[in-house]
């Protein structure tokens, strides 16, 4: 398991920078009709915003009991209704095909393979009515900022070490205890190539939550992707 689960509770300390990524899920849910599925869903800090905006039922997979917890707890106290599924993303059914699959906080990066990845676009493209969108966030990799981060100890939100792998893609963050969250960081050409085998395609791509366009400069990927359309 790429994801220890001594993440979980500190996670609202955890994702608490992240907050520019709630409208933009929310505003893409309300385009969609269907069922809404979002993969990683971690608390429900997405989650149960995108429930709320839309009355619609959202269904939340993740492999971690503990943060589903947090999110059957939040989803009570918000008094909304998501569908709450320990699955791991790789591996993922629906009953009736959704109309937004996406997977918030870069979760994506936690799969550590092409293989693993490609698998998991294969299991939304058989997820997605033939209007559906698929939409997630990755950042683009910076070696200069990793670099700097190699080694360093943090404090907050808890006492932690960043590693950083050249030859594996891969950051990681230890915490003291020896819980170990990784991300293994993908290029823009091997989401491309992703959703090429998918039989996906991007709809979209900005550059930031806010519709920024994507440049080379840009350090969040975030992509919208749909079926491929016919020639
Ligand atoms: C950074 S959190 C993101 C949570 C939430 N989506 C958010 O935006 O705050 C990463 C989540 O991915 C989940 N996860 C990691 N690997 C997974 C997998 N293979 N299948 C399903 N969930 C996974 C973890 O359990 C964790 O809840």
């Amino acid at each position: 398991m790429s994801w220890d689960e001594g993440f979980a509770d500190r996670y609202e300390e955890w994702s608490a920078q992240m907050t520019a990524d709630i409208p933009f899920y929310v505003a893409f849910a309300r385009r969609t009709r269907g069922p809404v599925v979002e993969l990683a869903v971690g608390n429900g800090r997405v989650a149960v915003p995108v429930a709320q905006a839309t009355a619609r039922t959202v269904i939340g997979l993740d492999s971690s009991p503990a943060m589903l917890e947090l999110a059957r707890v939040r989803a009570a106290a918000a008094g909304v209704d998501l569908d709450l599924r320990l699955c791991d993303m790789r591996d993922f059914t629906v009953d009736e095909p959704a109309g937004l699959v996406y997977c918030p906080f870069r979760a994506l990066l936690h799969l550590r393979t092409w293989g693993d990845r490609r698998t998991t676009f294969e299991r939304v493209a058989a997820s997605l009515r033939p209007d559906g969108l698929f939409a997630w966030n990755a950042f683009a990799f910076d070696h200069q900022v990793a670099a700097r981060l190699d080694g360093q100890r943090q404090n907050t939100p808890a006492p932690h070490r960043v590693r950083y792998s050249v030859g594996d893609n891969r950051i990681d963050l230890v915490l003291d205890g020896g819980a170990k969250s990784s991300l293994w960081w993908a290029t823009k050409n091997e989401w491309l190539g992703l959703l090429d085998v998918a039989g996906l395609e991007v709809q979209e791509l900005y550059g930031g939550f806010a519709g920024e366009p994507f440049t080379e400069d840009s350090r969040e990927y975030v992509f919208v992707a749909r079926h491929r359309r016919r020639a």
